[in-house]
């Protein structure tokens, strides 16, 4: 990871329009940066908006507020030509990788759609090899490009779709839980897989996962996601040895300990009730009508974001120095 900022994200909206005057606020005012060579993870539970905000970035949907920055672009701005230009940087890989790839389409025409696309390659020879390369620094092999999708496993599949998103050489990948669908067995290999091409060509990753332990080794930094917020980021391993926000903690409960002794004393923190609707969220913090802390305050004033402490960051008002009755509690004193 560098110092280099490559992706800045300010405060950045997307409300589907739901009719009926009603918007449904997918994302609803995210800020971070990432890196060059970082892995920024994502998590949430499901309908957090951690993809619509992928797809956002991407400028696969159009943003409702907002910028996003890469490298010091705003990308919700650019004409047709420079968005085609910015696709080559900015590439995606997807949770199901066999309702990705088109199940009619041999692997070598999988991966050489992208290329064909824009242009890179006059000579058919010249693309040949490359998607040989790119199949053999999946792990694949030449013998694979002849073939169809049906007849992969999940990890291959996977290993093909990291193909076509490397095809174009970008710069930033964005993985929208990649392993989520693996057997566990799989997930370390591709895993592993994604860490060295990331080494090797100083790749970017956005590396969204619902749950906190698949994003816990691999990711530099985190931002936890809830209802279409962030709440809390900081880098994984002060998250990890004292989550701030009640959601963060909740989330880290859930998350089972290797070591027998440790796991068998902790307690879990069970989140209440169901996620509110986007469409309707509460007033105040989105996460009060579930935290186990949450005093008159947190309906009344949305929480400022701010950073807690020096590079981490939380919107939560048991942080919030001007309401001095609140203090913070950690899950030890959450027992009682
Ligand atoms: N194209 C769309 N039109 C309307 N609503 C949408 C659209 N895409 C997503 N949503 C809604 O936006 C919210 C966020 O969805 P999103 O898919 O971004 O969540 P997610 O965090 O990726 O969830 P998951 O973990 O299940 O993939 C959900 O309430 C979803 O129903
Ligand atoms: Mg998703």
């Amino acid at each position: 990871m560098t110092n280099e900022t490559i992706l800045e994200v300010n405060d950045l909206k997307k409300h589907f329009d739901m009719g009926k005057g009603k918007s449904l606020k997918a994302v609803d005012g995210i800020s971070f940066d990432v890196k060059r060579g970082e892995t920024f993870g994502v998590v949430g539970e499901s309908g957090c908006g951690k993809s619509t905000a992928g797809r956002t970035i991407l400028t696969l949907y159009n943003s409702t507020e907002g910028e996003v920055l890469f490298k010091g672009t705003n990308v919700h701005g650019l004409s047709e030509k420079e968005q085609f230009h910015y696709f080559r940087n900015m590439q995606m890989i997807f949770q199901d990788p066999y309702a990705s790839l088109n199940p009619r389409s041999t692997v070598k025409e999988i991966i050489a759609e992208p290329l064909e696309v824009h242009g890179i390659y006059k000579k058919k020879s010249e693309k040949l090899d490359r998607i040989y390369e790119l199949l053999e620094e999946v792990g694949l092999n030449r013998d694979h490009a002849n073939r169809y999708p049906h007849e992969f496993s999940g990890g291959q599949r996977q290993r093909i779709g990291i193909a076509r998103a490397l095809a174009l050489d970008p710069e930033f990948i964005i993985c929208d839980e990649p392993i989520s669908a693996l057997d566990v067995s799989v997930q370390a290999q591709i895993i592993n897989l994604l860490e060295r091409l990331q080494e090797e060509k100083g790749l970017t990753y956005l590396f969204i996962a619902h749950d906190l332990s698949m994003v816990r080794h691999i990711s530099d930094r985190i931002a936890v996601m809830y209802l279409g917020h962030i709440v809390e980021l900081t880098d994984s391993e002060r998250l990890y040895e004292k989550p701030l926000h009640p959601y963060t903690q909740a989330l880290l409960s859930a998350v089972p300990i290797p070591d027998p002794k440790i796991e068998e004393e902790r307690e879990r923190i069970i989140i209440e009730g169901d996620l509110p609707s986007p469409i309707d969220p509460p007033s105040g913090c989105v996460f009060r009508t579930r935290c186990p802390y949450a005093e008159d305050v947190c309906a009344e004033v949305k929480p400022k974001w701010q950073e807690a402490e020096e590079g981490r960051y939380v919107a939560c008002h048991l942080y919030d120095d001007s309401i001095s009755h609140m203090q913070p509690r950690h899950i030890e004193q959450a027992k009682n």
